[in-house]
């Protein structure tokens, strides 16, 4: 297992590039298995869950290769409709699948998705809206089998506990637009990956209106064809060295994904240094001294990303006074918290909230990646700690960015992956 050293105390600067929006990509590879059609999907991160995704794609009888190493061609003319737990267990946005197969196939079996780090991901919602279009239900043996054959076009209300369902929304529209009729999606995600996922379906054929909003209507068409589509910048990655460029007395620019997308992120900033040009390109002057303390909530979008909390956990660690941070999405998704108090940040965990005081440093130490975002987190911070950081487990980190560790390095961080043989041998676990 790879780990990551990282030498803290280095001024980040220079130009970085994201990738493609890894939480559009998902679904969007789900969505090829709607025509028999090719699909060329452009601008593909280099991600394991992406590859992952593609090789489930496999499984189910698709043909997938790609083109260069972010192009892929997908082309499902005969697909099978079931979706085995050894697959589906090792990457819980495979439940994606479960929309496309119901509405090109009108049956699938899926295994139902395995437990979570970052707290307990139900599908309730989207298995109530798959009922609401007429969908015979049953979970048996660890196994979700849907029988569609009475499939029908109906108005379905998406509203849960916390919010809507990104993937939920996904999986209700994929298997709406081929149902003959008026399918009406209330309360559902407006995540820009979930716009975008819209944008490929149209390309395809789809009837898709109130794209960008809380209310999808969908009419059925009788095929869809293939398309070409090219995934948005990834917004979480461009936070993230957003956050980076923040930590420290830098100057980066960050290119690649869209500014609007990240409205509730940059609001609070506006202390910071942060500016965005005619190209959409941000660049942030980093300076901590000058940050003052927040008050973030997250919320569904366009409220502030759940994916960046973690990432603004560690901001607030070495910004002085005293920040709070709840997390209304995932209540428990503070497992980078005790690595970071490893690392002498001052956290406390109250409820759905973390209450950070400030502290002037952060100490290099062994910490542990446990989930994509905390492994991100914790990269952050080994950024500006004094001293040596060493993150095991990091292939939590490669399931959402593309080369981390030599983007950093190309801005002058100074950090590099040493794979297990070259792992000092009191970290060898
Ligand atoms: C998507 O997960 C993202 N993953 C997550 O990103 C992201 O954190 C999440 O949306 C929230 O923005 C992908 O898009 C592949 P949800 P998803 O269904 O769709 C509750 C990352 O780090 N809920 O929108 O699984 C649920 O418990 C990952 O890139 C129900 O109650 O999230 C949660 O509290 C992590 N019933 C909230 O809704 C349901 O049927 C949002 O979940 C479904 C969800």
């Amino acid at each position: 297992m790879d780990t990551l050293l990282i030498k803290g105390g280095f001024p980040l600067k220079g130009e970085v590039t994201v990738g493609g929006s890894k939480n559009a990509c998902l679904p969007i590879f789900a969505a090829t298995l709607l025509t028999e059609e090719p699909c060329i999907i452009e601008n593909v991160p280099n991600l394991t869950d992406v590859a992952y995704m593609g090789k489930i794609l496999q499984h189910l009888g698709a043909e997938v290769s790609q083109i260069n190493p972010n192009t892929w061609k997908i082309e499902a003319k005969n697909i099978i409709e079931l979706a085995p737990y050894d697959l589906v267990r090792k990457m819980r946005a495979s439940i994606c699948l479960l929309g496309p197969l119901v509405g090109r196939l009108r049956h699938a079996e899926i295994s139902l998705p395995g437990g979570c780090i970052i707290g307990q991901r139900p599908i309730d919602l989207h298995l109530k809206g798959l009922s609401k279009l007429g969908c015979t239900i049953v979970i048996k043996n660890g196994y979700i089998y849907v029988d569609a054959k009475n499939i029908k076009a109906n108005n379905v209300f998406l509203g849960g506990r916390h919010g809507s369902t990104v993937t939920g929304t996904a999986n209700l529209v994929m298997a709406a637009v081929l149902v003959p009729g008026i399918t009406r999606i209330d309360f559902a995600a407006c995540e820009p990956e979930i716009e975008d996922l819209c944008r490929m379906l149209i390309s395809m054929g789809a009837i898709i209106e109130g794209i960008g909003t809380h209310s999808l209507k969908i009419q059925g068409v009788q095929n869809l064809h293939g398309c070409t589509h090219r995934v948005i910048g990834d917004r979480i990655e461009a936070g993230t060295f957003i956050t980076a460029g923040l930590l420290g007395e830098n100057n980066i620019t960050i290119r690649g994904a869209n500014p609007l997308h990240l409205s509730a992120f940059l609001h609070p900033f506006e202390e910071a240094n942060i500016t965005i040009d005619s190209n959409n390109d941000i660049h942030v002057q980093g300076n901590p001294q000058h940050l003052k303390p927040k008050e973030i909530i997250t919320l569904p979008y366009p409220g502030f990303a759940t994916d960046l909390q973690a990432q603004m956990t560690a901001l607030m660690t070495v910004t002085p006074g005293i920040s709070i941070i709840t997390e209304r999405i995932y209540p428990n998704r503070f497992m980078h918290v005790p690595e970071l108090e490893r690392m002498g940040a001052q956290i406390s965990i109250e409820g759905s909230s973390a209450i950070i005081s400030g502290t002037p440093k952060l100490y290099g130490a062994p910490v542990m990646a446990s989930d994509l975002r905390a492994s991100a987190a914790l990269v952050l911070a080994g950024l500006i700690a004094e001293g040596e950081t060493t993150i095991q487990r990091i292939y939590h980190l490669d399931r959402g960015y593309e080369n981390i560790d030599q983007k950093l390095r190309n801005l002058g961080a100074q950090i590099e992956r040493l794979s297990t043989d070259q792992v000092p041998l009191e970290l060898a676990s």
